[in-house]
C-alpha cells in the first residue's frame, strides 16, 4: 500500500485520501499553501500523519529561502508554522510537530553558518519525526497484541490506520500484529459519517492486508454489540488531555457509551505526540467545526432541504471514565490517568 506521506529527494508527496478507495492518486506538494490546503481538504488526515505532513510542509515552504539571512529564514519559518497550525485545530500532533521544527531551528540558529544549513537541520528533524512514528506504531502493535484473541469481534471507528500515520496505524497496529501471528478475528468498521473514513479508508486498508472486515453504518454498532458480536473496541485519538479525556472522530463518544452499557472494553491507542499535558481536561479541547455541506450532502448528492440549520463538529470528547485503557508505545495505561500520563510522558 502507498504510504500517506512520502518525502523523497527533497519533495513531499501526499496520497490523496479524498479519492480513496476509488482512485489511488499521489500528489506532489509544490508550495506550503498547497500543503495547508491538502490538510484542510483532508487529502492528508489522521493526527500523526498531520504532524508528519506539517513538518515536511515547512520544508516545502522554506526550500526557496535557503539564500536569505538567518533572521529572515526564522521569520518565514514561524509564519509558515502559524498558517499550517491554523488549518486543523483538534489534532495536537500537528502543532506538536510544527513547534518541534521551529524549536530545532531556534536551537541551531547560533551554530548554523547560514540558512541553507538551518534547512538541512530541519530536514533531518522532519525525517526523524517520521521515523519515530514508525517505531512508535511498532511498539503500540507489540503492547496491544495481547488484547486480540482468537474469534473476537473488534469494533473501530474512523481511520486510525496506516493511512492516518506512517505505518501500521495506532488503533489498527495491534490488529495487524495479531493477523501476522495467525490469530483469526473480525473487525467491525463503523463507516463514520459524514466523511466515511471508516468505509473508504479503514475497510480498504484492512482488506488489503487480508483482515476480515465487516462494514456497518455508525447506527448499527449498538445492535452488533447487543447481538454479542463485539468483544473489544479500539479507536485512535487526536488529543488526550492530562486527565485522560480523549478527543476523536465524531461518533467515538457514542461508541464508548455503548461499550460501557454492554460491558465491552473500550481502548484508545496513541503515540506520545498525541498526549497533551498542557490541556487539563477534554472540555478545553478545541473541536473543529467543518462545513455544513458535509452533512447536507452524501458525497455530491444533496440529501437535506434548502436552508436547514446544521451542526458539523468533526470530533467529540470521550470522558476518561469510559476509557478502559490507553495503548501507548510505552505500554497500556489504565486509570487513574492524570498521574500516570504525567509520570510516563511528562518529560
Ligand atoms: O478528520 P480526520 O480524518 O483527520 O480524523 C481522524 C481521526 O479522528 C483519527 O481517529 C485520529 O486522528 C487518530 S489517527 C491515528
Amino acid at each position: 500500500m502507498k504510504e500517506a506521506v512520502t518525502w523523497e529527494h527533497g519533495e513531499l508527496y501526499l496520497l490523496d485520501q479524498t479519492k480513496l478507495p476509488g482512485e489511488v492518486v499521489v500528489e506532489r506538494q509544490a508550495t506550503a499553501a498547497q500543503v495547508q490546503d491538502s490538510i484542510r481538504q483532508l487529502k492528508v488526515r489522521g493526527a500523526p500523519a498531520l504532524g508528519i505532513a506539517g513538518a515536511y510542509g515547512l520544508l516545502v515552504g522554506m526550500r526557496d529561502s535557503r539564500e536569505v539571512s538567518k533572521q529572515m529564514f526564522m521569520d518565514l519559518l514561524q509564519e509558515h508554522a502559524r498558517r499550517t497550525e491554523s488549518t486543523r485545530p483538534t489534532a495536537v500532533n500537528l502543532g506538536w510537530a510544527l513547534k518541534r521544527m521551529v524549536r530545532t531551528a531556534e536551537q541551531a540558529y547560533d551554530q548554523a553558518a547560514d540558512s541553507s544549513e538551518l534547512y538541512d537541520i530541519l530536514e533531518q528533524e522532519a525525517v526523524r519525526i517520521h521515523e519515530e512514528d514508525r517505531q512508535i506504531n511498532r511498539n503500540i502493535a507489540r503492547h496491544g497484541l495481547g488484547l486480540i484473541r482468537e474469534g473476537m469481534g473488534v469494533l473501530t471507528h474512523c481511520n486510525a490506520g496506516a493511512l492516518a500515520t506512517s505505518v501500521l496505524g495506532t488503533a489498527t497496529a495491534p490488529l495487524y500484529a495479531a493477523h501476522e501471528k495467525g490469530i483469526k478475528f473480525s473487525v467491525y468498521v463503523d463507516e463514520t459519517r459524514p466523511l466515511l473514513q471508516g468505509s473508504r479508508l479503514t475497510a480498504w486498508e484492512l482488506m488489503q492486508a487480508g483482515i476480515e472486515v465487516i462494514l456497518i453504518t455508525d447506527s448499527m454498532a449498538a445492535a452488533m454489540m447487543a447481538e454479542g458480536n463485539i468483544q473489544l473496541v479500539i479507536v485512535g485519538t487526536d488529543r488526550v488531555a492530562a486527565n485522560g479525556d480523549v478527543a476523536n472522530k465524531i461518533g467515538t463518544l457514542g461508541t464508548a457509551v455503548l461499550a460501557k452499557h454492554f460491558g465491552i472494553p473500550f481502548y484508545v491507542a496513541c503515540p506520545s505526540s498525541t498526549i497533551d499535558l498542557e490541556t487539563p481536561s477534554g472540555s478545553m479541547i478545541i473541536i473543529e467545526e467543518r462545513g455544513t455541506e458535509e452533512v447536507t450532502h452524501f458525497g455530491l448528492r444533496k440529501t437535506a432541504p434548502d436552508g436547514v440549520r446544521v451542526r458539523n463538529p468533526a470530533f467529540d470528547v470521550t470522558p476518561h471514565e469510559l476509557v478502559t485503557g490507553i495503548i501507548t508505545d510505552r505500554g497500556i495505561m489504565q486509570a487513574p490517568y492524570s498521574g500516570r500520563l504525567r509520570e510516563l510522558f511528562g518529560g
